[in-house]
């Protein structure tokens, strides 16, 4: 076994502990005016942000810190726009819906392994890339959680955009055995997100998708993050994202109001196993409608037994 690899097994030992008393408390126990504010719920208590510094090492002196150090910086500059947690304001429009979306997930963790999620839809345009960036950022906003937000839409990378940040090297050479899974990841300016790129563009998406690299590489990042967030293609168009769901732990799946089609919302959800699927945001809701939310979630209660294949 490589110096890499027991490195990241302990890791994740450690983790695991680690977690366990990190989950907060059940929602259904908290006050409903408590349930959406997620951001007071008390810091992890060990693995703190920087990880490396006085932390002790393993895996023949490899720690986190010294394997992630690994990962190039690089300058972001995110599209406002798009990106609701980067423009410093922290009410702005729709970050109150992720704290609630980040909430509902930290929620179903406690009954089921979480901790990579795919982010895909239906059709093209529904907002499963802006879903997953903004995931992601609201979940990295909690003290000491590392997030990685994995652009795999290999047909059409949009989070390298929204980031304002290079496109590669990123998973497509990484797939291609070209780069090793350090090399495509990015750090960025917000502390504790890191961010992999979907890569050069390459011909035939399906097939390194499906060539078994994608899973081993999920499985050698898992130890050192609190959340994967991976982006797919629409689910119906392309099969990619049914085969990524099964590297994954759960499938979130956006619709689009007044626009996802719902035959075509039900075949979507045909493509992925009844357990994989751990809820969906409805996406663009008017303020008609929601006078007070632009996303809505619905999760899964009584899930609980999504594994990968
Ligand atoms: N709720 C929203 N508020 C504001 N802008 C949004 C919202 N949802 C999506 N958008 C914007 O709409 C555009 C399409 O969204 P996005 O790229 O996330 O869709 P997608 O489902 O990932 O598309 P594709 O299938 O092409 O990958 C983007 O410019 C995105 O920033
Ligand atoms: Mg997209």
């Amino acid at each position: 076994m490589s110096r890499i690899h027991e490195a990241l097994k302990k890791a994740e030992q450690e983790r695991a502990a680690t977690q366990a008393m990190a989950v907060p408390p059940p929602m259904a126990a908290m006050p409903m005016s408590e349930q959406p504010v997620f951001a007071d719920t008390p810091p992890v208590p060990a693995m703190p942000a920087s990880m490396g510094l006085g932390m002790p090492t393993f895996g023949g002196g490899l720690n986190m810190d010294t394997l992630l150090a690994r990962c190039p910086r690089t300058e972001w500059t995110p599209d406002p726009g798009s990106m609701l947690f980067m423009n410093g304001d922290d009410h702005a429009r729709g970050t109150e819906e992720f704290r609630t979306l980040r909430s509902r997930l930290y929620h179903l963790r406690e009954k089921m392994t979480l901790r990579t999620v795919l982010v895909t839809s239906a059709l093209p345009k529904e907002g499963k890339s802006f879903t997953s960036a903004n995931l992601a950022q609201v979940l990295v906003r909690q003290h000491g959680r590392r997030v990685l937000l994995i652009d795999a839409d290999l047909r059409g990378p949009r989070l390298h955009l929204m980031l304002g940040t290079p496109m590669g090297p990123g998973l497509s050479d990484y797939l291609q055995s070209k780069n090793d899974e350090f090399s495509i990841i990015q750090q960025g300016p917000m502390e504790n997100l890191f961010f992999m790129p979907s890569g050069s563009g390459i011909e035939d998406p399906s097939e390194l998708i499906a060539n078994g690299r994608l899973k081993m590489l999920l499985q050698r990042l898992e130890p050192l993050f609190d959340w994967i967030i991976v982006d797919s293609p629409p689910a119906i168009p392309v099969s990619d994202a049914s085969v990524l769901a099964k590297a994954c732990d759960g499938v979130l799946m956006v619709v689009r109001s007044n626009a996802t089609p719902s035959d075509a919302a039900r075949r979507a959800r045909q493509e992925f196993p009844e357990n994989a699927l751990v809820g969906f945001v409805l996406n663009g809701t008017s303020e008609e409608n929601a006078p007070y939310a632009r996303y809505y979630y619905e999760a899964y209660e009584n899930k609980g037994t999504a594994t990968k294949a």
